[in-house]
């Protein structure tokens, strides 16, 4: 293992009580390069060629009021498997907010639990007043990394195999890119979407193979929402109006507060992928809030889409929170939402929608295999979380066309990442690949890389990959196959 340190970032965080800025979310402030990674366990397969690449929030000040999770810089992290090797490096993403930080030496804006008076600058993305942290997810779309922040900031691009920063995308709309844009593997294309508090309050578009904007077309809302996340099939993306957002009158006194409204149904807007609003399709389901949807394909008739059903999008603070953080921590807690995997069908012939739970247990943050996007699948690989905590205690694998299912739990203590899939050189079944996950060990203070055998991810890791310094738990991920990062 040969490790190289990069210079330390400007930092004024201090030691506090925070459930959200300790243990496994203790952030991470170091920068390295490793080459050639130590193994624990098994060997580094032969038969994986790519990049895991995952984005974490990790707050590098002293906040100014109270520090939610979703507010920490951005920090995008590698590891890249080639030839039965592994090799990891780390950077905070430089987005304009950080940089302004470093040169300040301490915060200059609130987060999303503050009142917006605290910033001290004009904010960035839907809500106005917070740093664009670009913190949230992390895709490869033309040969290129893209970070994205949740609450719609600037397209940040990274080299994915040096990390160095490549700049704002230029097509970056005025609303700015939600997290979670969509890569079709087969054509190339990236699908997005952004909200904003002005009419027509949502956009979506398509970026080419070739990094050029082609669709940007207005998504007309009742008023500001809050979505999260988009689907696509091969022909339709997928779009979502649900009855959580930000209360309207409290909004109008610049006040953040979300709330479930009732009596308002969760609509879906279907578009044609390069559609314009007039050729925008909308659809009515039962009321919930989904954070993250899976995958979504043509079957006759019918859009399937699957995705997370909360089955209380607006849970009861957590009486036994530490005092202050009783909302913030049932806002965090899957177990709290019972978030649970969940098929609509909406049919374009009829205008009607049909949907169903698919499994009854706690899950989120799902992953499959990306060759399947936008057509039908088999295999979905969602987390388990602790109760309480918006902390990854394990994996389930769903198979959809059977009903079966596997799970694997971590030990107690140790905490995983979103853990995306991997395909084998040359694998021929849906499930022939890897999960891939960090992992946190509060038992040891240490973290490492874990590869699970996708066919039977019961028997847990088959390679255990030590990691120079522990990570902060996080947000999102992806898998880039090396020939992906040629492509644009
Ligand atoms: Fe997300």
């Amino acid at each position: 293992m040969k490790l190289e340190r990069l210079a330390p970032v400007i930092t004024s965080l201090e030691p506090s009580n925070h459930p959200y800025l300790n243990g496994a979310w203790t952030p991470l402030h170091e920068e390295v390069n490793v080459d050639d990674l130590d193994v624990i366990e098994g060997a580094v397969p032969l038969d994986i060629d790519g990049l895991y690449l995952r984005n974490t929030e990790n707050q590098v000040h002293q906040p100014l009021g109270r520090f939610h999770p979703f507010d920490g810089d951005g920090m995008v992290h590698q590891i890249d498997f080639h030839g039965g090797r592994a090799s990891y490096r780390n950077r905070f993403v430089r987005t304009r907010g950080f940089e302004a930080e470093q040169e300040a030496q301490g915060s200059l804006w609130g987060g999303l639990a503050d009142p917006v008076a605290l910033a001290r600058r004009p904010g960035y993305g839907a809500h106005g007043a917070l740093k664009d942290s670009s913190s949230t997810d992390i895709v490869v779309h033309a040969g290129k990394a893209l970070s994205t922040f949740y609450q719609c900031g600037e397209g940040y691009r990274l080299d994915p195999l040096t990390l160095e920063p490549l700049g704002i995308e230029s097509w970056t709309p005025i609303d700015g890119i939600s997290a979670h844009p969509k890569v079709d593997e087969a054509t190339g294309e990236m699908m997005f979407f952004n909200y904003s508090k002005y009419p027509p309050y949502m956009h979506y578009g398509v970026v080419d193979r070739t990094n050029k904007l082609v669709t940007y077309i207005p998504v007309p809302l009742p008023g500001p929402r809050l979505p999260h996340d988009m689907a696509f099939s091969a022909n339709y993306s997928i779009l979502n109006d649900l009855p959580v957002f930000w209360d309207q009158e409290l909004l109008k006194r610049n006040i953040h507060a979300v709330r479930l409204h009732e009596g308002i149904p969760s609509r879906f807007a279907i578009v044609p992928r390069h559609g314009s609003a007039q050729d925008i399709r909308w659809f009515e389901a039962a009321p919930t809030y989904v954070l993250h949807w899976l995958n979504a394909y043509e079957d006759g008739d019918e859009v399937v889409l699957d995705g997370y059903f909360q089955e209380d999008p607006m849970p009861r603070p957590h009486k036994n929170a530490p005092a202050g953080f009783e909302h913030m921590m049932a806002y965090l807690d899957e177990h709290s939402f019972r978030s649970k995997l969940h098929r609509w069908r909406f049919n374009l012939k009829t205008g009607k929608t049909s949907e169903a739970h698919l499994d009854d247990r706690v899950m989120e943050f799902g992953m499959f295999n990306q060759r399947y996007a936008g057509r039908k699948y088999r295999y979905v690989y969602s987390t388990t979380s602790k109760p309480g905590w918006f902390l990854f205690t394990g994996f389930v694998k769903n198979d959809l066309e059977t009903g079966e299912s596997w799970s694997f739990d971590l030990p107690e203590g140790v905490y995983a990442s979103e853990a995306p899939f991997a395909p084998r050189i040359g694998a021929r079944d849906e499930d022939d690949g890897y999960l891939v996950s960090f992992l946190m060990d509060e038992n040891t203070g240490r973290s490492e890389c874990v590869l699970i055998d996708a066919k039977r991810i019961q028997d847990g890791p088959v390679c255990r990959i030590a990691l120079p310094h522990k990570l902060c738990s996080g947000t999102h991920s992806c898998w880039a196959d090396r020939s992906q990062l040629s492509a644009g």
